[in-house]
């Protein structure tokens, strides 16, 4: 798979990646992770856990990725095809403020992000999502009915998820991403918060209800 640092990009493969992340209690991977602050702080506040940040698009993660912590690592990918040197390690994914395909993929049930997703994650992997009002109304939902949209894709496709939380300003102040300061100091500090576990029993079958789940 494809690693940046700084403005190097280079290859990793599986049993290079097998050596760095042996001695960790953890795998936590963040999709869609943007600059890569969150994954610099979750890095550095749970140095037991090995943190993996995964974006699309290399250009913002020059600056994190040049100092990350032994801990963390940056990979180029897309949620939709991640890449099978990382499959079955995460116990915890987090996908903070998506948009673009992210978000579209987890609004309309896509079978390749909701496959590549499971294929990633550990059982009884914890999943968190947060999703922001600005958006969601980009592509056609209030926060409200997007929430809900996501909670029951995530939901028929294998997960056991809550229901949503509302983040109000202080609270996106708090999250360590930069998107959630920006949104928290913005004109629309509208966010919600989904958390939810990856189902044992479900899992075999995911795969193959993605495309074939009628969400109405
Ligand atoms: C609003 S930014 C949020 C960044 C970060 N999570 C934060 O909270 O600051 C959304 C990110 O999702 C990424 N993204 C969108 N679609 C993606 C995809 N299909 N695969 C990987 N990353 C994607 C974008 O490149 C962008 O960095």
């Amino acid at each position: 798979m494809e690693i940046i640092r700084g403005k190097h990009t280079s290859f990793l493969n599986a049993s290079t990646l097998a050596e760095r992340l042996d001695g960790y209690d953890t795998v936590h991977i963040d999709i869609g992770t943007g600059d890569g602050r969150f994954v610099q702080h979750v890095a550095q506040t749970c140095p037991h856990s090995f943190v993996i940040g995964i974006d699309a698009c290399r250009e913002n993660l020059h600056e994190v990725s040049r100092r990350a912590p032994s801990n963390a690592l940056f990979v180029i990918a897309n949620a939709q095809v991640l890449p099978p040197e990382l499959h079955g390690l995460a116990a915890h994914v987090t996908i903070n403020f998506p948009w673009g395909s992210l978000l579209e993929g987890l609004l309309d049930n896509d079978a390749a992000l909701l496959e590549s997703l499971f294929t990633v994650m550990r059982p009884n992997a914890e999943l968190e999502v947060r999703l922001n009002g600005g958006a969601l109304s980009e592509v056609g939902w209030s926060l409200e009915e997007g929430a809900d949209r996501v909670r029951d894709v995530l939901t028929v496709n294998g997960f056991e998820v809550r229901l949503p939380i509302t983040l109000r300003a202080c609270e996106l102040r708090a999250c360590p991403t930069t998107w959630a300061k920006r949104l928290a100091y913005g004109r629309d500090p509208r966010a919600v918060y989904l958390r939810g576990v990856s189902s044992v029993e479900l899992l075999g079958v995911a795969a193959y209800t993605t495309q074939a789940v009628n969400l109405g």
